[in-house]
Formats: C-alpha cells, sequence, structure tokens
C-alpha cells in the first residue's frame, strides 16, 4: 500500500469531452485542491471499441494530465458496462432478469456473473488494462467493476447454484433434512430440480442463495484481482465500491480478497443522519477493520430520489469531515461534471455542463483548502481504538428481510436503534463481523443476532465471563445457517447461559405497549416477547410490561444478569426511542466509558484519530444547521484554522475543527 493520505477527488469520465475541455477540467480541480481523479469504470466502448481492439492511449493523455496538475488516478475496470458489441456477440452473456427475459443494453451491470464468455472478455481486458495501465506511477489503486449486486436468472447460473448446493450439503439428504423440505412436498430427488428463487422461497434454500450469489461474485472478483495482480506493481492497491445499502452479499467475505474497502455513501433526499452516516462509516470501516475509501458520495444532491433537493451549504463538508474522523482516508465526489446526456443528466455536480463551477463547488474547494491546511497530519493515522463493538450480521439480516414478522422490523433501523445513543453520546463504536475477535472490548452489542452456533455463543459467554458486558435483543439465537429454527427455546446454542431467560412467545405489536421500569417509563413496540427467567440466576428485571394484549402484563420485558465477572443484558423488545437512549446510557456509565473529549455539546460529534505512536487529534464536527457552544479544550490547538482558542466558543453551523496537542504544532514549526 502506499503512504496513506487523505485524499479528494471525484470520478471523471474523460471519455465523454475533449481533450480542450479536460485541461479546463483540471485546472479546476487543481484550484479546489483535488488530489485524486477515479476514472475508467464505464469506459469499455471507449478503451475496447471492438473485440480485441484495445484504445489505451487517450487514457494515458488523461492520466498525464492529471498527474501534471498534482492528481493520481484511481482505474477503474469498467466491467459494469459491457459495450454494445459484446452483447451482440455473446447474447448468452447477458443477465436474465427475475422475470426471465434478458435484460435490456442501454443500462448497467447486464452481464450474466457466471457466464464463461463473460469471464473470458473481462480475463482479456482487465489483463491488457494491467499491462497497460499497471507500469504508471500515477496510477495509486484499482477499483474492480462497481457497486456489485445483480443478480442472474439464467441456467447457467441455476446450475452454479445446484453445483454450489452439492459442494455445500455434500448429499440431497442433507439438504433436504436441513431444509425441512418435507414442508408442502419440497424434498428433491435429483440436484437439477433445484431452482434459483424469485421472491419467497423455502427460507434454507433463500438463505443458500444468498451466500451463493456472494460466492458468485466473490469468484468473479478474483478473476479480476488474478488478471491485475499478473502485472501491476504491489504498491498498487485494489479494491471495490460497495453499494450503500451493502444489498446482497455478504460484505465482510467481499471484503477479505480486496486490499482497501471502499464505500458509496448518498444521502438521497432530506437532510443527512449523522447517526445513520456514522454507523455505515463504522461499518465500512469494520469490513476489513480497517481505513477506507469513500469511493462516491453526492455533490450536493443526487438525481434519483423522490425529492433530489441538496444538502445545506456546508452539510457535505460535515460529512465529509464525518467519515474522515471514522476512518476514511478518500472523499471523492460523484461526479465531476454533467454528462449531455445519458441517465444522469440531473445528478449533482461539481461543475455543470458548460464546464463552469456549480456553487457546489467552493464547499467541495474548501474541503480541499482544509486538507492543504492540515497537511500530512492525518496522514497514517487511524481511528483510535474503540471499547465498544456492535456485532453486525449478514445472515441475521437476511432472515430479517425474507421474515420481518413486522412490516417496521428492518436490520438497518435495528443496528441504528443502538448505535443512534452511543454516536450522540460521542461513544466510539466499531462494528465487526460476529467471527471478529471481541476480547479486546468492554462492550459487545449483539443487535437482532438471528442466527447462532456454538461457537458464537460460547465466545459471548466467554466474554462475559472475563468482565465484558453483553447487550441480547429480542430476535436471538433462534435459528441456525440454514435458517431453520433450533428446537428449543431462543436464544440457544448455550447463549441462554448469559441471557438468563427463555423466550417463551413472541408478540409483533400493533399498538406501543406500556412499560414500567426504574429507568424509564416508556413504551414497548414493534415487537415484545414473553420472557421466563431461568432457574439458579441472578436474573434482574429492569423493566416490566403494564396491561395490555394480557399475554404479557407484569412479565419482565428487559434484564441483566451477571455472569462470571460481567454482565448481560437481555432487551425482550424495541424500547421507544427516549427509554432505548436512557437504557443505553445506563449501559455506558455502569463502564464508566467515556467520549474522546469532555463537554462536547449535544449535536456536536467528536472522533479521534491517531499516529502508531498514540498521538491523537480530534475531528468536531457540528451536524447541526444552528450554531452550538464549544468550551474548547485548554492547551489544545487547531489545525484548519491553524489557532489555539481559549474558552467557550460559538461553533457555526456544519463547522468542523480538527484539534491536537499544541506542542505537535510546535515541533512541527
Ligand atoms: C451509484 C453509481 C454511480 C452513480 C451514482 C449516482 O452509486 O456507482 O455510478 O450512478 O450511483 O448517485
Ligand atoms: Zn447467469
Amino acid at each position: 500500500m502506499n503512504d496513506r493520505k487523505i485524499y479528494l477527488g471525484a470520478a471523471f469520465y474523460p471519455e465523454q469531452w475533449t481533450p480542450a475541455q479536460w485541461a479546463e477540467d483540471i485546472q479546476l480541480m487543481k484550484e479546489a485542491g483535488f488530489t485524486v481523479a477515479r476514472v475508467g469504470e464505464f469506459a469499455w466502448s471507449s478503451f475496447e471499441p471492438q473485440e480485441g481492439e484495445y484504445r489505451f492511449d487517450w487514457m494515458d493523455e488523461a492520466i498525464a494530465m492529471l498527474a501534471e496538475s498534482g492528481i493520481q488516478t484511481v482505474m477503474g475496470t469498467p466491467t459494469a458496462a459491457p459495450p454494445a458489441w459484446m452483447v451482440q456477440n455473446y447474447p448468452e452473456a447477458l443477465r436474465t432478469g427475475e422475470d426471465g427475459r434478458k435484460v435490456q443494453f442501454g443500462n448497467r451491470c447486464h452481464y450474466c456473473v457466471e457466464s464463461p464468455q463473460y469471464h473470458g472478455l473481462t480475463r482479456k481486458l482487465v489483463s491488457a488494462m494491467a499491462a497497460h495501465f499497471g507500469p504508471n506511477p500515477a496510477v495509486i489503486g484499482w477499483q474492480i467493476d462497481n457497486e456489485f449486486g445483480a443478480a442472474c436468472h439464467c441456467d447457467l447460473c441455476r446450475s452454479a447454484f445446484q453445483q454450489y448446493l452439492q459442494a455445500q450439503y455434500g448429499s440431497l439428504e442433507e439438504l433436504n433434512r436441513r431444509w425441512t423440505t418435507s414442508y408442502w412436498s419440497q424434498t428433491y430427488s435429483d440436484w437439477s430440480q433445484i431452482e434459483l428463487p424469485r421472491g419467497k422461497h423455502n427460507p434454507g434454500l433463500m438463505m443458500a442463495y444468498r451466500k451463493y450469489f456472494t460466492d458468485a461474485y466473490r469468484r468473479y472478483q478474483q478473476l479480476q484481482i488474478d488478471a491485475l495482480r499478473a502485472s501491476i506493481p504491489a504498491t498498487q492497491w485494489i479494491t471495490h465500491n460497495f453499494h450503500g445499502s451493502m444489498n446482497g452479499l455478504d460484505h465482510f467475505q467481499m471484503s477479505q480478497d480486496l486490499d482497501l474497502v471502499s464505500y458509496d455513501y448518498y444521502v438521497g433526499s432530506g437532510n443527512n443522519d449523522a447517526a445513520l452516516s456514522g454507523m455505515k462509516w463504522d461499518l465500512a470501516r469494520g469490513l476489513k477493520q480497517d481505513n477506507f475509501w469513500v469511493m462516491e458520495t453526492q455533490p450536493a444532491s443526487v438525481n434519483w430520489s423522490t425529492i433530489n433537493n441538496k444538502l445545506n451549504k456546508g452539510e457535505a463538508r460535515a460529512l465529509a469531515w464525518q467519515a474522515i474522523g471514522h476512518g476514511a482516508d478518500a472523499i471523492l465526489y460523484w461526479q465531476w461534471r454533467s454528462a449531455l446526456n445519458g441517465q444522469e443528466q440531473y445528478h449533482g455536480t461539481l461543475v455543470n455542463q458548460a464546464g463552469k463551477p456549480r456553487p457546489f463547488y467552493e464547499e467541495a474547494a474548501e474541503l480541499g483548502d482544509d486538507l492543504q491546511r492540515i497537511g500530512d497530519l492525518l496522514n497514517n493515522t487511524r481511528v483510535a481504538k474503540n471499547q465498544v463493538a456492535i456485532l453486525f450480521d449478514f445472515e441475521s439480516r437476511w432472515s430479517l428481510e425474507h421474515e420481518p414478522h413486522h412490516k417496521d422490523f428492518d436490520y438497518w433501523s435495528g443496528v441504528l436503534r443502538y448505535y443512534r445513543p452511543l454516536q450522540q453520546m460521542n461513544i466510539g463504536v466499531d462494528i465487526i463481523s460476529p467471527e471478529a475477535d471481541i476480547s479486546d472490548y468492554k462492550l459487545v452489542i449483539a443487535p437482532y443476532m438471528i442466527v447462532i452456533d456454538e461457537q458464537r455463543a460460547s465466545k459471548l459467554v466467554q466474554f462475559t465471563n472475563r468482565g465484558g458486558h453483553v447487550v441480547l435483543t429480542c430476535r436471538t439465537g433462534v435459528k441456525d445457517h440454514d435458517d431453520a429454527m433450533l428446537p428449543q427455546y431462543p436464544p440457544g446454542c448455550g447463549l441462554e447461559r448469559i441471557a438468563g431467560v427463555e423466550v417463551e412467545e413472541y408478540y409483533p405489536l400493533e399498538h406501543a405497549l406500556p412499560l414500567k421500569a426504574d429507568l424509564f417509563n416508556g413504551a414497548a413496540h414493534i415487537w415484545a416477547e414473553k420472557l421466563r427467567q431461568l432457574k439458579l440466576k441472578l436474573v434482574v428485571p429492569m423493566a416490566r410490561y403494564q396491561p395490555g394484549n394480557g399475554w404479557l402484563d407484569g412479565s419482565p420485558a428487559v434484564i441483566y444478569l451477571l455472569f462470571g465477572r460481567g454482565k448481560a443484558y437481555y432487551v425482550g423488545c424495541i424500547l421507544d426511542a427516549a427509554s432505548q437512549e436512557k437504557f443505553l446510557q445506563y449501559v455506558v456509565n455502569e463502564l464508566h466509558l467515556k467520549p474522546p473529549l469532555a463537554d462536547v455539546p449535544y449535536g456536536m460529534e467528536v472522533c479521534a484519530r491517531e499516529t502508531d505512536e498514540g498521538e491523537r487529534y480530534y475531528i468536531l464536527i457540528n451536524h447541526q444547521n444552528q450554531a452550538l457552544q464549544f468550551n474548547f479544550p485548554e492547551g489544545s490547538y487547531e489545525f484548519i484554522t491553524r489557532s489555539a482558542y481559549r474558552g467557550v466558543l460559538k461553533v457555526p453551523p456544519y463547522a468542523v475543527a480538527v484539534i491536537g496537542k499544541y506542542e505537535s504544532e510546535i515541533e512541527e514549526s
């Protein structure tokens, strides 16, 4: 990997413009303090206008022009946009939609991920690109394809799924057993009978399909990694830009083969929710437990939402700094300039169709200025160690998506429910895989971890035993990796040892159900479980259901259990926002967890990044469209304005500060 700097840039499509226009564009990029451009990711028809006829010289020229202005290049492989000749010469390589029809040329992701023809074309093009652009020192890294995730329903994919199942299950008897196929006569007597799911299907099949789908894209990604690695230098990294919703694929697995995670984050309509973006940055960082790139984010607005309003002035800069605070080493806007035609004419850009700066350009230039002012301060820094982990589990998410059982039971909002109060308290969180090492944390929250196995359970039990605190929630430990119900009261597989309860019954709620607790007198909504305390356990109820449907009256809703040297909570319902906040405040206080800086007002976020030597820099962001008061820490220095402030400051809306110890600046100068 290169030296880790903080980059600023945009997606740039020289194939849409003339070299004279590139020069103007690049001049404006330079003036805005841009240091990177992402190119090439949809340029297949320009790179290979006819099969086997490669043209890279025009791009060399663009890269050279960028480099002359101090702008480095990330090269995209254009496989998300196969050209018309490919579709004509290899119609079988076109993707098949859920309706069984081949998709139409003219959009993106219209390839079959299993197609041997497509694999061949990809390998040839990517190898040629690697050989050509690899030696170019201005190319710092590669992005494979673009936002993986389109499903193909062709016969080839179907038989690939069947082969995958054969490898995973070994025998049909095993598969039939694990999917309980005697139900509705779903029993298979031949592998070839198994279909790709269209809409609802057996949960075992749907879960297996998600894993197969991940495997298919992972193999396709690896094909490109191999083609690149055959000729590119080790200093050039390889990434993929994951879609904001992280749909369909197990992103922990997809990330394993990449050098770097990139993530695309768009607000869409309305204003940014800082807890939501914070959570997503933390998950992007958690995928490889390392810094990541924001490969795309919106310059003011998008074009695909219900109302494509522009973010407030200053809001995108605050969002960019938040991403940096959470571990981003680059912010790239999508896109630089509005294409004259094509499907995204009205999307936000830095310069308009005439190549003239739009109002947002100034804000991006301010960010460029910020980064120039802080210089190499944040180079090679990482997010300071956090004491709280949230476990994010794609299998549990899929299980919930397949059977939410209540229209409002959604995995993302469920995780956010636990993340938001922590973010508001400025308690840093790592969002990691349930398979990751948790031993160094003080608090582990496992929201809605439906899928459990002995390993996951015993890890949490041991963690608690050694003094860790754990928060378990409703719908935890219900199913196995085949999305089959475990034949026991949830939470199963030994997790009951720290849950202290077994779930006798679950009640999706139509109306809020009042709760009584010492900490809060709120309500349960969406979901409530009837918990039975296990005997011989020191289980302490923290909240009880008040009269409602009769089934739950007076029974415990939230409990804690002292176990070994630690403590575990079981939250058997979804709490209203205020109660959830009080509950998490209690959990945080019990462990004496503290934000990185004291006295940061509500609505302002503080993140900490540090060097390997432990030198810390705090990034402060006012996420509000209003001024806040902040008591500037004594003996500190602000690196953007290059000032040491004293006392209470009025912090303007969306303002950002980077502060550190005063001495570090003195040492530098
Ligand atoms: C996605 C794509 C981009 C662009 C943006 C528009 O994230 O990766 O190419 O289409 O959406 O918001
Ligand atoms: Zn296919």
